[in-house]
């Protein structure tokens, strides 16, 4: 959701913090601001993006600020509910990511007592409470506004004449940025790398000060200390390296995190970690929500097959409003950012009822890897790209891994065999991009699609039609094929084109005989094939061909054709293939 960042040191502050937003764009981009330390305060902000926002700001000689990209929750994108937010004297700023449950009973109360609010946001009646406490010092004040605070924040407050940046969270993401007399104040770690790759991960609950001199640090009202960290992913990672957007080059990443995650998962020292996670225990709960749900579901079908394991596989977001919580003594969250609220609500849920939680996440310190009890790092390294697609593919990995190190007997070799061909073969597709460009060519000029696959590529459709709609704004649908008959068949004509996964695996017969059904309707056929299957030629408008592959590893290549499809589709229509309207990569509110 909303990105934040703050920086004191000896830099221009409105040059570090207009950087590291960019970088934080990918948690929403409705509008931005800053606000930087003087007498007085200035306040920049805009219903734009960065790179707008950077072109109307004038110098300003100072040192100290704050920043915000915002993704809104309360009150539309506009100029008025662009953060930092403002007090009744503008001498305090505050920018927030989460939400206040409590602020129309505060934003009442306030108003009571001679506040005057002039935004729709929830963040407005931060500042107010701060400017109610401040007796003279910015800290204390700040903490008894958290007192009466209700919800999630991740805050930094700012004022005209105090020198620190007050920062505190409270189940919404923060962490702090270590440099030479300068400190960072950041939502996620890719706004810092420019900068430095020593971090802190603030812990739930801790709040603080930093000055150009130094950080302090409290829980619950006493200092502590919180370990500093060593980010191995560097600011070239986080860059589009040459290539047009960020999501065609984490496409293109996807055979080298193959190739880095399947070596350090070979490697005894990470299978000894998860090695007795399984135990005897033969009944697991999957939590997932988006994308990585998708890649639950493969895992599902992935687990149940090659361990005498059964998988129950919610989705989080409904997983918390079950009327009773279903006990399993294990259960995996599988979370790319580590920060999605539904996802950490129901690991907390399953946690509290006795389950021990593994974390299968992408961000190393995220709140989900600190919560749980296991972690399983998926090494994708940072996606920018809102869709997310190396994180997908590096989830397979390591769900993938996860059964097969757990397998009682040996790994069969072939299998083993198959999983280190993998990133070639993933190549072999990305090889394939001119083809796939001539189908989403054609696609782009439809306004519905239809995915359909069987087994497990059925998760693969629904992940094509995800990526699909989200990037392209096409309306596309994902069934499982033998349910297309029941409904969905009463809109096919040759306006809604269905992409069929028709890999020869024990649904191949039965994927033939639907897409025959579906000609006779006149729906135009794309067909994801392997290029030694004939039995379809005939049969598909327009072929897309992969190369073959043990059927169990089919997903790792039809999940990339379904990221190019939805890619070049997009990318025909002219969308902001990266930003996409609406959505945001870390969805830290319920
Ligand atoms: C957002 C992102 C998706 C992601 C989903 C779950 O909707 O745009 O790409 O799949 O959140 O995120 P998570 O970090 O939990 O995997």
């Amino acid at each position: 959701m909303c990105g934040i960042v703050g920086y004191t040191g000896w830099r221009e502050a409105q040059v570090v913090l207009l950087n590291n937003l960019a970088r934080l764009e990918y948690r929403g981009y409705d509008s931005c601001g800053l606000a930087l330390r003087g007498s007085p305060l200035t306040i920049v902000k805009d219903a734009v993006r960065v790179a707008e926002l950077a072109k109307t700001i004038t110098p300003v000689k100072s040192t100290s600020g704050i920043g915000h990209t915002r993704w809104a929750t309360h009150g539309p994108p506009c100029k008025i509910n662009a953060h930092p937010h403002l007090d009744c004297t503008g001498s305090i700023a505050v920018v927030h990511n989460g939400v206040i449950t409590n602020y129309e009973k505060l934003r009442k109360q306030l108003t009571e007592e001679g506040h005057k609010f002039i935004s729709e946001t929830d963040t407005e009646v931060i500042s107010h409470l701060v400017e109610k406490y401040l007796k003279g010092n910015l800290e204390e004040a700040v903490n008894s506004a958290l007192k009466v605070l209700e919800g999630s924040y991740a805050i930094i407050v700012i004022a005209d004449n105090d020198p620190a940046l007050v920062f505190a969270r409270k189940d919404s993401p923060m962490i702090l940025g270590i440099g030479e007399k300068e400190y960072f104040i950041a939502s996620d770690v890719p706004a810092l790398l420019e900068y430095t790759n020593r971090v802190i991960y603030l812990e739930d609950g801790d709040a603080g000060v930093v000055t150009p001199q130094g950080i302090k640090i409290t829980h619950a009202g006493q200092p502590v200390t919180r370990e500093e960290n060593k980010i191995h992913w560097t600011a070239d990672q986080a860059q589009k390296g040459g290539y047009e957007h960020y999501m065609l080059k984490e496409i293109h990443e996807q055979p080298s995190i193959l190739r880095e995650t399947i070596s350090e998962y070979l490697s005894s020292q990470s299978s000894s970690d998860i090695s007795s996670f399984y135990g005897n225990n033969k009944s697991v709960l999957m939590l997932a929500c988006g994308t990585s749900y998708h890649a639950a579901m493969i895992g599902k079908y992935v687990t149940e097959k090659l361990l005498n394991t059964s998988v129950r596989l919610e989705m989080a977001s409904e997983f918390n409003y079950l009327s009773r919580t279903p006990y399993f003594p294990l259960t995996i969250g599988i979370t790319q950012s580590g920060e999605t609220a539904d996802t950490l609500k129901a690991l907390r849920r399953a946690k509290e009822a006795h389950s021990m939680v593994m974390a299968i996440t992408n961000v190393v310190g995220s709140t989900a890897s600190r919560s749980s009890n296991y972690v399983l790092y998926t090494r994708a390294g940072p996606e920018i790209s809102v869709a997310a697609t190396k994180s997908f593919t590096a989830q397979l990995g390591a769900l993938y891994w996860l059964a097969l190190s757990q397998s009682s007997l040996s790994i069969p070799e072939i299998l083993l065999h198959e999983f280190r061909h993998l990133p070639s073969k993933v190549q072999e597709v990305l090889d394939m991009e001119e083809v796939i460009k001539l189908s989403a060519n054609k696609l782009a000029g439809y306004e519905n699609v239809f995915f359909i696959g069987r087994g497990i590529n059925y998760p693969v459709a629904l992940e094509g039609a995800l990526k699909l709609k989200e990037i392209s704004y096409i309306h596309s649908e994902a069934y499982a094929a033998g349910e297309i008959k029941h409904g969905p068949f009463a809109l096919l004509s040759n306006k809604t084109p269905v992409i069929a996964i028709v890999m020869r695996d024990n649904c191949h017969d039965a994927m033939l005989t639907t897409i025959k059904e579906i000609r006779a309707r006149g729906s135009p056929v794309f067909a994801i094939v392997e290029d030694t299957d004939t039995a379809i030629v005939d049969m598909a408008d327009y072929l897309i061909p992969v190369p073959s592959i043990m059927d169990i590893f089919s997903p790792f290549i039809t999940s990339v054709v379904m990221q190019l499809l939805a890619y070049f589709t997009a990318k025909k229509r002219g969308c902001p293939i990266d930003f996409p309207r609406n959505l945001a990569k870390s969805v830290t509110v319920e």
